[in-house]
């Protein structure tokens, strides 16, 4: 798969781009990506890519010219795949999202700065535009680098063989177990025992309801869309009932904000 960046800080990229599985995937053939500077593409005497906004207000807005021109140098004659503005206004970057652009071709993804894109740039240049949280960035290149390695995850041959993006938090709508190393005792805190007796059927199990009991308290907003089975429920449902009768101990033991209201 290929991946093309067009910024005005393509010096950002160097480090991401060459370390861990980015940088493995880059020598193996398996992700190409090229960043192209904008500035070049400015028709402007001193080559500067932004301007003061029409209609007054603070700061500069990305010209539509450069970006349209390093668009075209990016796509070539015959380009095949999406062109993304990473934007804060786009839809969210998902795992779900992750998976589906990885089986693209070729991506070129477009980092604003300042305040922004000439919309003219965005409307006629712009397949999609994904946003990587409700926050605002100074740049569009931290969101890139983001969505570059979310998406090689899922290049095939990109993760050795023994890990699989689909075993990771989101891939099936819940939030991953906890992980443990050795020592078998750490400071006194022992490794749960069922992980240590080699009974992988077990430790499925174990793991499943650790998954379930991390996204119920962590984002329980996950739980109404995953794809539950009647025992993650029965098992959730004793969670709450723990939960609920805990709390009602916790109240009736301790001086608490909880107790104090009744
Ligand atoms: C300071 S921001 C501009 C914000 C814009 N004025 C607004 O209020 O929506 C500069 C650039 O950072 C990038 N950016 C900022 N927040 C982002 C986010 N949450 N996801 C993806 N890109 C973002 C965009 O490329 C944007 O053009």
């Amino acid at each position: 798969m290929k991946i093309k960046i067009l910024t005005i800080f393509p010096e950002m990229f160097d480090s991401v781009f060459s370390a861990s599985i980015l940088g493995r995937a880059r020598e193996q053939g398996l992700l190409e990506t090229e960043v192209l500077d904008i500035r070049p593409f400015s028709d402007r005497k001193h080559q500067n890519t932004d301007d003061y906004p029409f209609g007054g207000g603070a700061g500069m807005v990305m010209l539509a010219q450069p970006i349209h021109d390093a668009m075209a140098a990016a796509m070539g004659p015959d380009f095949h795949g999406k062109r993304i503005y990473l934007g804060p206004r786009g839809q969210t970057l998902t795992t779900g999202k992750a998976r589906s652009l990885a089986r693209e071709e070729e991506l070129i993804l477009l980092c604003g700065h300042y305040e922004g894109v000439d919309q003219r740039a965005l409307d006629t240049c712009v397949d999609e535009e994904i946003s990587i949280g409700d926050y605002i960035l100074t740049g569009g290149e931290l969101a890139a680098m983001v969505l570059t390695d979310c998406v090689a995850r899922f290049i095939p041959g990109v993760l050795g063989s023994a890990e699989s993006p689909e075993e990771e938090s989101f891939s099936d709508g819940l939030l991953e177990y906890p992980q443990y190393t050795r020592p078998r005792i750490w400071e006194g805190l022992p490794v749960p025992e069922i992980l240590l007796n080699g009974d992988h059927a077990k430790i499925r199990a174990w793991r499943r309801q650790e998954s379930l009991r991390a996204t119920l308290r962590f984002r329980p907003d996950l739980l109404s869309s995953a794809s539950l089975t009647p025992e993650d429920l029965r098992f959730l449902d004793s969670l709450k009932r723990e939960n609920v009768s805990l709390d009602e101990k916790s109240c009736r033991e301790e001086e608490s904000p909880c107790s104090r209201e009744n």
